[in-house]
């Protein structure tokens, strides 16, 4: 498995804005769609070329096209549907799958409760959004999800991280590239990443 850090300092001031919690739903969401535009470019550096000719308006010139397989986004409901438009911008031929997982507050253990995939999604590329990577349970349980409907190429992208969702993702997924905007310190005794940003689902709908 690779790890990335996207440190690119357009990412940074973002999610410094982001993390702010002076800042509104509205610039929150924008935010969101934004950084995930940006990963979106770094996450798809990797993809297969193939030579092409086009006729340019002076001669025919041999330039490349994407030649790989097709992609799939998949958020992990709810707060990775905020990433879903800003990764769309760049891969607009994606198609999108659903996965609903919350965390029991109490144990901080996955609970899904939501799936909806391409019907192709075993022969395509998946990218699974989410803004929060804390103990790393819903994260698994995505895969997990992916893996038994066959997809084989998978990549998990959030903004925020903690060293213990890495190694948990790491342990049990160890074929899975990760890329993450920031890597925090730890988790706080609720399970918040800390300093994090807080709940990023509430954050992104107004909901608390
Ligand atoms: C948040 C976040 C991740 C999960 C990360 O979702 O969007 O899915 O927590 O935590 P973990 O790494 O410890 O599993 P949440 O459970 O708050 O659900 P929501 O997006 O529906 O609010
Ligand atoms: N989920 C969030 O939304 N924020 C955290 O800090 C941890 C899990």
């Amino acid at each position: 498995m690779s790890l990335t850090v996207l440190d690119h300092p357009l990412v940074q001031h973002k999610l410094s804005i982001l993390r702010d919690k002076n800042t509104g739903t509205k610039e929150f969401r924008e935010l969101v769609q934004e950084i995930a535009t940006l990963l979106a470019y770094e996450v798809t550096r990797d993809l297969p070329l193939k030579e092409v000719i086009v006729e340019t308006p002076i001669a025919p010139a041999k330039t490349k096209v994407l030649a790989g397989k097709k992609l799939a986004i998949v958020p992990i409901l709810r707060a990775g549907l905020g990433m879903v438009d800003g990764m769309m911008s760049l891969i607009p031929t994606a198609k999108v799958g659903h996965i609903g997982i919350f965390r029991d507050e109490k144990t901080l253990k996955p609970v899904a409760y939501y799936k909806k995939l391409p019907a192709d999604i075993q022969e395509r590329d998946a990218i699974i959004v989410d803004p929060m990577l804390a103990t790393g349970g819903s994260a698994v349980e995505g895969i997990n999800v992916l893996k038994e409907a066959g997809c084989k190429n998978i990549k998990l992208v959030c903004l925020i991280s903690a060293p213990e969702g890495i190694k948990t993702v790491q342990e049990a997924h160890p074929d899975v590239d990760v890329f993450v905007a920031s890597i925090d310190t730890c988790l706080n005794e609720h399970g918040y990443i800390v300093p994090g940003l807080g709940d990023a689902g509430d954050r992104l709908f107004g909901t608390k």
